[in-house]
């Protein structure tokens, strides 16, 4: 297993490109199955996700060709609607086959995702809608199995905001015969962003972006061209990576209008940010103080302050001025990168879903462990500005999300090599 070795030191500058969206390319890419023309993607993101993504979709029979960050996906010849153990127990993501595959097949085998390292991510809600839809959906040997004629228009209320399971029925609804209201949804980004794709291959909703998206399902969807949108997550990283050095740095093609809560606490820290527009790119521009001031956090579902950014402000909070909370609202155990912090030397409390922290001057360098995607780039954040070296250990996690996060931050001028552990 590989493992990063980055060497604290001086403040980030100069200019890097964001990838498109993991987060918004795995629902996308599902999105081809409803469809028996074919869909062609632009800047896909280079993740290891997304090749695990594309294997799923192959062994049903889906014809993928792959070119870099373009991605031309053909599903005329679907015959498998089975996503097996094997792929899904990586990826959990794969759960966003099951819609598609029942609203096009009828039927659906896909294996239950298991829980991960941040909390047991059941999948109820899915299930719940595509029953309310007039699917029999049970569980059987660790798989979900589903089956119907033809899916029914419903209003369906999810119990959580739940990101997957709003994209999930979403495109669901889309060959279902009548209208579907989906109350309570997400209205993260990246719902939108697979709407606007659902949208372009005759998809006819509306509404995504609120808590109410409106489906009429039609009886199929034409083939398409959509560019995949920035990863807000990746931009907020970097960002917090700038701010913990004290950088200056731009980041090209991405916007902080996904961002504003992730912005505002970067405001809060004493940065400056501005958005900008070149002939070529939307950018953001940072320029971050020799040392922040402690920002406290609540994460929740969009607009609020996301999840997925929770473990980057620990990070930055650690060598802060003052005390920050960090409470987390949307999984049950997401602080597991505080204890790898506090092998660096972070003065962090843990009290169930809050984490109380005191900034330090300085964080020591040592081998640090990773445990899930975000938490491994936080401690990578962290690194940046540990005196000597930190070892981070297990970052297959890290590859999940980010596309060769060492030489993006090494062309900031980061010292991070990676080796074999
Ligand atoms: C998506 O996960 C993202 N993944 C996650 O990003 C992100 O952290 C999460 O949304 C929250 O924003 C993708 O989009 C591929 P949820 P998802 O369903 O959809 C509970 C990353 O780092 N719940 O919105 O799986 C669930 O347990 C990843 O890129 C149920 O109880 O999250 C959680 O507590 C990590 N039953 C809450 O809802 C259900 O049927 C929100 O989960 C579904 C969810």
């Amino acid at each position: 297993m590989d493992k990063l070795v980055v060497t604290g030191g001086g403040r980030l500058t100069g200019e890097v490109v964001i990838s498109g969206a993991k987060n918004a390319a795995l629902p996308i890419l599902c999105a081809c199955l409803l469809s028996a023309e074919p869909l062609k993607l632009t800047n896909v993101p280079e993740l290891n996700d997304i090749g695990t993504m594309l294997k799923l979709l192959a062994q049903m029979g889906v014809k993928v060709e792959r070119e870099g960050e373009n991605v031309t996906l053909d599903a005329s010849g679907l015959n498998n609607p089975l996503a097996p153990y094997e792929l899904v127990k990586t990826m959990r993501a794969s759960i966003l086959v099951l819609g598609p595959l029942v609203a096009r097949c009828g039927e659906a085998r896909v294996s239950l995702p298991g829980g991960c390292a941040i909390g047991a991510r059941p999948v109820d809600q899915h299930i719940k809608g595509l029953q309310s839809m007039g699917a029999e959906v049970g569980v059987e040997h660790g798989y979900v199995v589903a089956k119907v004629g033809r899916l029914k228009g419903a209003r369906l209320f999810t119990d959580m905001v739940t990101v997957t399971g709003t994209e999930n029925l979403m495109m669901a609804a889309c060959l279902a015969d009548g209208e579907t209201v989906i109350e309570n949804a997400a209205r993260e980004p990246e719902v939108v962003d697979l709407a606007q794709c659902l949208i372009s291959m005759g998809a006819q909703i509306s509404g995504a972006g609120t808590d109410l998206i409106r489906i009429r399902g039609v009886e199929k969807l034409h083939g398409a061209s959509h560019r995949i949108m920035p990863d807000r997550i990746e931009t907020g990283t970097f960002l917090c990576a700038a701010a913990i050095t004290g950088g200056d740095i731009r980041l090209l093609g991405t916007s902080t209008g996904y961002l504003d809560a992730v912005v505002d606490k970067l405001l809060d820290a004493g940065c400056e940010i501005t958005g900008e527009k070149t002939a070529k790119h939307e950018c953001i521009h940072i320029i971050a103080p020799p040392r922040l001031k402690a920002v406290s956090i609540r994460t929740a579902p969009y607009p609020a302050f996301p999840t997925d950014m929770q473990a980057q402000f620990m990070a930055i909070n650690a060598v802060a001025d003052g005390t920050a909370i960090i409470r987390e609202t949307i999984f049950e155990n997401r602080f597991m990168h505080a204890v790898e912090m506090q092998r660096l030397g972070a003065d962090i409390k843990i009290d169930g879903n809050t984490a109380v922290m005191k900034g330090v001057e300085k964080l020591q360098g040592a081998t640090v462990m990773a445990t899930d995607l975000r938490a491994s780039a936080s401690l990578v954040v962290a690194g940046l500005v540990a005196e000597g070296e930190t070892h981070v250990e297990r970052i297959y996690h890290l590859d999940r999300g980010y596309a060769n996060i060492e030489a993006k931050l090494n062309a900031l001028g980061a010292n991070i090599r990676r080796e074999k552990a």
